[in-house]
């Protein structure tokens, strides 16, 4: 929030920003006008107040005056103040020389927002300059036959300072021969002329010496002086006549030197020595000395120097032709502009970190456009390279605005080279150009994305606490903390327990660690959220689902659930004594905890009394009668039988099965003689055998009558029919437990009894109700369905409903094999 509305308000400063420079720069100039020769910090005006700116932004806003030309600067702004004051000496009779008015322009750049604001300070002249003449003395010939209004042509004086401070009046010193006449040139300027109003005669004078002020109308008014001497000659009769009075040439300002630009002739009626003539340059100035020369016999005027349309675009001499007596003739040379200085670009203010957000039209820079030529010369257009996406925009008089015309983004271009070529209008046109770099800066623009939709993690149960298990990585193209990805997990839990407390995620690195050792047999499968978040402010962020798999391991033994273990209690079976080749015995179950071939049980007889009698069912535990029992076959028999899983390595549980071939339950031997060794108990067999033998014979009436009458007695207690129940205690703590779950055929119906009479709960196992011991090939399918590490709720074990339903789908099985 806080963010959108920061971004917002600069978007306004800029816009505001681009309105007020165009507003103001159409406004019009500011005008100041300072007198030359001021002192240094002379304050000019207050700029800030001029322009209704605040002073104190002046230096935040980095406020500096550009000039035109890359000339002086001459005045300074005060950051502080604000005030536009004389930074130095301002002479202006060198800054304009004889030009009337002498502007100085400055441009003053304020940033952010970009504005431009033109501000002229007039020079004012001050009559600082006196009047001066070529030379102190001016030497004139003339005839003493001259006729009164003789004319002669005297080079004014020349003052320095222009309007009223330039030479205003000249006055000649008083005689009785000469006046003096003032004449405006064609041109502009002044000149003299000396008029005779009394002829002269040089018997009665040879030398004439008389005194020129020029005086300027300054305040105070200062003048200067020149002595004019005349000698007075002998008669001679005309003067040199120029063939025009004004000369006018046209010169291209790049003429060749040597180059002869006019010709002035003048005739002289006179002949021999008097009507030899001489040309010479009136007063001419040192400038003109070094740019022309005259041919003195010839009258040719030659170029000698670089001529400078942009300095001077015109030259006025004046020149005399002289024999004795002397006339003048005036040249005007006429400049004419050839396209000759290429445009002068000047970045005036650059932005050079433009936010990959910036608006269209944001402004990157403001280039000032400059070129001494003049008309078509001058005229410039800027242009930019294409396939960028910036323009260049002619903004007010010689400005150019360079702006943004696609949207940035600095993940695909972050820099951009702009060559910025400016032409000017001449033929053949001159161009310049400039390349500014241009970054884009970044702006948290992308949030980070995962290199996959989701990522799966297998690991084997029993792991070490710290393996890592998985890694995830996510990219985030921004720039430096806006793409740093830190990885996060989101809290859940598992089974009630917090994630965290099962893996754990490095951040900097996405490496995922299990905290702690997984039970495949607890839980299987879970799945947590994994968090990629940048550094930027605000940041950015994604997720992406991992599940974890937990791969069952072998690495639990087979239980065996039936016969009970030994130790428990011991349990006998009683074998009829007419059981045929084939028919069931007895069946041990066993079940695993594991899954899949851990938990694929196989069955062996390792140790048998006899070792032909009975044989076990390698999957399914049903220990069968090889052949018919025979009288000769052992009352007792022992069976030591291995349960063994499939796993690597195998894992394998025994059990002893004690089987009781008897139809009588009197035979039931001492249950405590079945668990000695085989050795033992045949000699302890007989003589029980003996011992029952002898008194057989003495208690036969008595034990037939009492055991039939017992029999008959329990017979509704012990022979129950079929009803099955496995008491809990004899079910591994996590598997579930079966009640009524079925009956079986009566037919087969095995009573057991315990050796204990007080523990005397008589039960029977109906079946293995494990899904996962395979007690034949046809539920084999069935569980390997049921293994499928997807499903969801795996990690629920044995305690679900539709495990319940399969346990009573396998007891109704077995009911019907009986
Ligand atoms: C400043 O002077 C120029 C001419 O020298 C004139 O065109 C302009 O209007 C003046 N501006 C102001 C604000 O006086
Ligand atoms: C821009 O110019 C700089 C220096 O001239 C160069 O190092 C850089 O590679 C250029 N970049 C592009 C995008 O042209
Ligand atoms: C990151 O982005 C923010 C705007 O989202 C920006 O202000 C900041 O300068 C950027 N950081 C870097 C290092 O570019
Ligand atoms: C995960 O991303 C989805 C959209 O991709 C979003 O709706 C959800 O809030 C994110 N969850 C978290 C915890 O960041």
């Amino acid at each position: 929030m806080e963010y959108k509305r920061r971004s917002e308000s600069s978007v306004t400063r800029l816009l505001t920003g681009l309105i007020v420079l165009f507003i103001r720069a159409s406004e019009g100039d500011i005008n100041y006008s300072v007198p030359e020769e001021t002192n240094v910090g002379y304050v000019i005006g207050n700029i800030a107040k001029d322009l209704g700116i605040n002073a104190k932004i002046l230096s935040t806003r980095k406020a500096r005056l550009d000039v035109d030309d890359d000339g002086k600067v001459y005045c300074d702004v005060s950051l502080s103040s604000g005030d536009l004051v004389v930074a130095e000496r301002i002479d202006r009779e060198q800054i304009c020389g004889p030009k009337t008015v002498c502007p100085l322009k400055y441009e003053m750049i304020l940033e952010n927002p970009l504005e431009l604001h033109v501000i002229v300070v007039h020079i004012q002249d001050i009559n600082d300059n006196s009047p001066t003449f070529a030379s102190d003395v001016i030497k004139f010939e003339i005839r003493e036959s001259a006729n009164k209004g003789a004319r002669f042509t005297i080079s004014g004086a020349h003052d320095e300072d222009v309007g009223l401070n330039g030479v205003q009046s000249y006055s000649l010193q008083n005689n009785e021969h000469f006046t003096f006449d003032v004449h405006a040139r064609p041109g502009g300027g002044k000149y003299g002329e000396l008029v005779l109003s009394k002829e002269l005669d040089r018997e009665q004078q040879q030398k004439m010496s008389l005194i020129l002020t020029a005086t300027d109308g300054g305040r105070p008014q200062r003048s200067g002086t020149t002595v004019i001497e005349v000698t007075i000659l002998d008669a001679n009769d005309n003067a040199p006549v120029f063939t025009q009075q004004i000369y006018k040439v046209n010169v291209p300002e790049n003429a060749d030197l040597g180059t002869v630009l006019a010709t002035v002739t003048a005739t002289d009626a006179d002949e021999g020595a008097n009507g030899q003539l001489t040309y010479e340059f009136g007063h001419t100035s040192e400038e003109l000395n070094k740019l022309f020369k005259l041919n003195k016999n010839s009258g040719d005027i030659i170029l000698v120097g670089q001529m400078d349309f942009e300095k001077e675009s015109l030259y006025e001499l004046s020149i005399q032709a002289k024999d004795g007596s002397a006339s003048t003739a005036n040249v005007i040379i006429d400049i004419t502009d050839v396209n000759d200085n290429a445009p002068k670009m000047i970045i005036t203010s650059l932005n050079n970190h433009i936010p990959e957000n910036a608006i269209v039209g944001t402004e990157a820079a403001i280039i000032n456009v400059q070129d001494k030529d003049s008309g078509d010369n001058r005229q410039i257009s800027c242009s930019i390279q294409q396939n960028v996406p910036f323009k260049i925009n002619p903004s007010i008089k010689n400005y150019f605005s360079l702006a943004t015309t696609n949207p940035l983004d600095r993940e695909t271009e972050a820099y951009y080279n702009i060559t910025i070529t400016a032409t000017d209008g001449g033929s053949p046109p001159l161009s310049s150009s400039k390349t500014i770099h241009l970054m884009v800066s970044d702006v948290n623009d992308n949030p980070p994305v995962f290199g996959e939709q989701s990522y799966n993690a297998y690991v084997m149960e029993n792991n070490k606490p710290g393996t890592s298990i998985c890694s995830v990585s996510a990219r985030d193209p921004d720039w430096r903390q806006n793409g740093t990805v830190l990885y996060s997990l989101v809290s859940s839990e598992v089974n009630g327990v917090p994630v965290s407390s099962f893996i754990s995620i490095n951040a900097d690195t996405g490496v995922i660690h299990a905290v702690r050792s997984f039970d495949y047999e607890q839980f299987r499968k879970f799945k947590v959220q994994v968090v990629a978040r940048d550094n930027g402010s605000p940041p950015l962020s994604s997720n992406v689902t991992m599940s974890v798999f937990i791969t069952d391991e072998n690495d639990n033994s087979p239980q065996i659930l039936y016969p009970a273990p030994e130790g428990r209690s011991l349990m006998t079976e009683m074998v009829p004594k007419a059981a045929l080749s084939g028919s069931l015995i007895s069946k041990v179950i066993a079940v695993d905890a594991d899954s899949g071939q851990n938990a694929w049980l196989s069955y062996q007889i390792v140790k048998s009394t006899d070792l032909g009698l009975f044989t076990i069912g390698l999957h399914n535990g049903e220990i069968r009668a090889v052949r018919d029992i025979t009288a000769s076959d052992s009352m007792k028999q022992n069976l030591v039988i291995s349960v063994k899983d499939n796993g690597q390595p195998p894992l394998s549980s025994t059990c002893s099965v004690y089987l009781l071939i008897s139809d009588n339950l009197a035979e039931v031997p001492e249950l405590k003689d079945m668990t000695y060794e085989e050795s033992n108990s045949k000699l302890t067999s007989y003589l029980i055998i003996a011992l029952v033998s002898v008194s057989t014979f003495f208690l036969t009436f008595i034990i037939l009558i009492l055991a039939v009458r017992f029999c008959h007695r329990r017979k509704p207690r012990l022979l129950f029919d079929g009803a099955v129940a496995i008491p809990s205690a004899y079910l591994p703590p996590n598997y579930a437990e079966v009640e009524g779950a079925g009956t079986l055929c009566s037919s087969y119906n095995y009573d057991t009894y315990l050796t204990t009479g007080s523990r005397s709960s008589d039960f029977k196992f109906v079946t293995s109700y494990n899904e996962n011991t395979l007690p034949s090939t046809h539920t084999l399918n069935r569980i390997q369905n049921q293994i499928d590490p997807f499903e969801e709720n795996s990690f629920t074990v044995a305690s679900s409903d539709s495990e319940h339903d399969s346990l009573t789908t396998h007891v109704s099985n077995f009911e019907g094999c009986f």
